[in-house]
């Protein structure tokens, strides 16, 4: 989808690369509120952001870094109280977070009751990881967006975090509508990622808050995968999945059985049909996917049959969360 204020700065790769100044600072938050997407730094490394609230941005982040499944990502804001509106805090959240933002340390709590994050930012779970950076420019740029920002690091899927603005113009050039300049990052490897949505408090990602120093704050971390290093993107074992069995194919409806579409040509027959996109744009497609598994769930499908979905680009990715989610049936 080409929109204006992104046009703008559709050249060549090297014209996205901006130095942070305040003004080009304020234009990056009209970029993000118009649906647009601009890497920025953060103390950790370059984030690739958009609206975390507008599906179709956060489906743009999915289909430039050209992740072949949707790994939740995580959501920036400005302050502790702007996280509380998207995030449930407990006292140890609140401790920890105290401790230590803004700076490098990401906390997986469940969503707010009134949480207006997309699904797709979660990939479709109950949790929600949030961050409040501690670097001048994105805090800035956080501001000026005002609403909170999803942001992955900003490389393509499989390749190292950009901890400079001409690594990120070298992968994602085309795909953002500014690059913020803002210098080397300071801390250079990935934020802590600890996870305090339930039971003991476990260490998702080793990072530059320790895990010595989590432990004297709220007691022991389940060792976890942290012990194991990094979570490798997609490989989290808890994701949405939908609570009527999922069958890939669409032939012959079974009775009570909804439809999961996709394209033009729907067949007949089925209890109730959601289309991915009527027109066959795999953007809209991911955008919608978790939303309409939801909504289908909640008209009490007795099962959902689902059409093809290209297999390439962002197809990869909702293919893939399609086969897990039916294999789980
Ligand atoms: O330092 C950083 O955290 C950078 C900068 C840009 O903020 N961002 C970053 O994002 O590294 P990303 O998407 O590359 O890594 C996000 C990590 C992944 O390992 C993901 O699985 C985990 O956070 N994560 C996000 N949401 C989660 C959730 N709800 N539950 C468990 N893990 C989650
Ligand atoms: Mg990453």
């Amino acid at each position: 989808m080409s929109r204006p204020a992104a046009k703008k700065h559709a050249g060549a790769a090297a014209a996205h690369v901006v130095p942070a100044t305040a003004e080009a600072i304020l234009e990056a938050g009209a970029l993000l509120r118009a649906g647009g997407l601009v890497a920025f730094p953060t103390e950790t490394v370059y984030g690739l952001g958009g609206d975390a609230t507008d599906d179709t941005a956060v489906a743009a982040i999915f289909a430039a870094k050209d992740r072949p499944s949707f790994n939740p990502l995580i959501v920036h804001l400005p302050s502790l109280a702007a996280a509380e509106t998207v995030a449930m805090f407990d006292a140890r959240a609140r401790r920890v977070a105290a401790r230590h933002w803004p700076g490098p340390l990401t906390l997986v709590l469940p969503r707010a009751a009134d949480c207006e994050v997309s699904l797709l930012a979660g990939a479709g779970l109950d949790t929600i990881a949030v961050r409040v950076p501690g670097h001048p420019v994105a805090h800035a740029l956080l501001n000026a967006a005002g609403r909170p920002v999803a942001a992955p690091s900003a490389n393509r899927s499989g390749r190292v975090s950009p901890t400079r603005a001409e690594h990120v113009a070298g992968e994602l050039g085309d795909a953002v509508a500014m690059i913020l300049d803002g210098g080397p990052c300071p801390v250079g490897i990935e934020s802590t990622v600890l996870d305090l949505s339930e039971g003991a408090p476990r260490l998702l990602r080793p990072g530059a808050v320790t895990a010595e120093a989590l432990e004297a704050e709220i007691g022991p971390l389940d060792a976890g995968d942290g012990s194991a290093g990094v979570t490798a993107p997609g490989q989290l074992e808890r994701h949405y999945a939908p609570q009527a069995p999922l069958r890939l194919g669409c032939a012959e409806p079974q009775p009570g059985e909804a439809l999961l579409a996709f394209g033009g040509v729907v067949p007949r027959g089925f209890a109730a049909v959601l289309n991915l996109s009527a027109t066959g744009d795999l953007v809209e497609a991911a955008a919608s996917l978790f939303a309409h598994l939801r909504a289908l769930d909640a008209a009490g499908a007795t099962g959902i049959a689902t059409m093809p979905v290209p297999d390439d680009g962002l197809g990869r990715a909702i293919n893939d969360r399609l086969r897990r989610a039916a294999a789980r049936g």
